[in-house]
């Protein structure tokens, strides 16, 4: 199967090149560098042993994705690239819908002319808002409480318009949980830009020195230990998730939507105590303020990926800032030397 992959470079998206490689799959690769490195790729294929090609650009560019289609005959998308920042969001919202909203409709405006019909898209368990019950499953109300989780949400509504419209398209739209981790060889990992806005890069650098504490965000949410409660779930995991995605889009499904989660919440003390015991140090915090749009628990529930895609989250919580931290510590300035 060949397969392009928009924003390749990226943290799920480097992770994911390497499952589909290793189960031998080809990718290809357009990425315009925003929020990540070349140097991901080449990890990739030095992990991998295999090629990856790489057009650096950005998807707004349709002459350029119309080239890409030229000049390679692909039998799916994956497609990551996007903006992420919630609070950026906020204070930039037509940059959020610009990028995530058309460029999502430039992809499938070329992949219609080139009559490629295979689309996994991600989402993002945002799209649940503040949930009224938990777990989650995928037929939950959805809502969104900022310009990104806004974008999600309305790229999900235009590609079920859009795949009502044309029925020989196959679109598997994953809402993926609290992606964290690393793979475990170290060698490729979450390299954020700035100051990291999610709890598991923000840890990482408080135990290499980069940052002098965590803040925790609120200590009197409705929840075991008063710390807001998540699904975190590995990288890895999440990755395997996408080569089963594509391989469900081989039996002409229509529209698919999946949570990919474990099913398991964990609280933000937890996940503290869990990388201090990784990395054999205390992890300095303060009790912080609530931070605005948080909700206080959000878990998935898991079962119908598993039945759909025969696909289940196998790492431990334990696994995850493991690998976390053995990717942080052999690459204190990521994927910068
Ligand atoms: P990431 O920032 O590491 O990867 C996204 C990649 O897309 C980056 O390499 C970036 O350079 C590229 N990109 C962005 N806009 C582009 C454009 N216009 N043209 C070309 N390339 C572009 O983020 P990630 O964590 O790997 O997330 C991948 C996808 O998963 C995103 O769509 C994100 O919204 C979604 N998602 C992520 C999480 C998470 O916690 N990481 C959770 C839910 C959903
Ligand atoms: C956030 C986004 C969500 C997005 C996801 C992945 C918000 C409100 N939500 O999810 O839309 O899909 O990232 O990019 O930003 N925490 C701290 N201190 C920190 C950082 C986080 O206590 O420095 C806490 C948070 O309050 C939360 C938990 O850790 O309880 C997880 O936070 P985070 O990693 O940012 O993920 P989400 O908020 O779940």
């Amino acid at each position: 199967m060949n397969v392009l992959v928009t924003g390749g470079a990226g943290y799920i998206g480097s992770h994911t090149l390497v499952e589909m490689l290793n189960a031998g799959m080809d990718a290809v690769v357009v990425d315009n560098l925003c929020n990540s490195s070349a140097e991901s790729l080449l990890r990739v294929e030095q992990l991998t042993g295999r090629t990856v090609q790489f057009y650096q650009g950005d998807i707004l560019n349709k002459p350029l994705m119309q080239k890409i289609f030229a000049d390679h005959k692909f039998d799916a998308v994956i497609h990551f690239a996007g903006l992420k920042a919630v609070g950026e969001s906020v204070a930039k919202p037509l940059k959020y819908y610009q990028n995530n909203v058309c460029g999502t409709l430039i992809l499938c405006e070329v992949m219609q002319e080139a009559g490629v019909h295979n689309l996994v898209f991600s989402s993002s368990a945002t799209v649940y808002g503040d949930p009224a019950s938990l777990p989650i499953t995928e037929d939950f109300p959805t809502s969104a409480t900022n310009p990104y989780g806004q974008s999600k949400l309305m790229v999900e509504n235009i590609l079920a318009d859009f795949q009502r419209a044309n029925p020989q398209w196959n679109i598997a739209r994953l809402r993926y949980f609290n992606p964290v981790g690393a793979h475990e060889s170290g060698i490729i990992g979450e390299d954020p830009n700035d100051i990291p806005n999610n709890l598991m890069p923000y840890i990482s650098q408080v135990a290499i020195g980069k940052r002098e504490k965590l803040s925790i965000f609120g200590n009197d949410y409705p929840t075991p230990d008063g710390t807001g409660v998540r699904d975190y779930i590995h990288v890895v995991d999440l990755a395997i998730g996408h080569v089963k995605a594509l391989e469900k889009l081989q039996t002409s499904p229509g529209l698919v939507t999946y949570n990919l989660g474990t099913g398991q919440g964990y609280s933000v003390l937890d996940m503290v105590s869990a990388f201090e015991k990784a990395c054999g140090k205390k992890i300095p915090y303060q009790i912080a303020p609530r931070r605005a749009g948080d909700i206080a628990a959000c878990y998935a529930d898991p079962t119908y990926a598993l039945q759909e895609l025969g696909w289940k989250a196998t790492h431990t919580l334990q696994d995850m800032v493991n690998s976390s931290w053995h990717w942080q510590s052999k690459n204190p300035n990521g994927y910068h030397a």
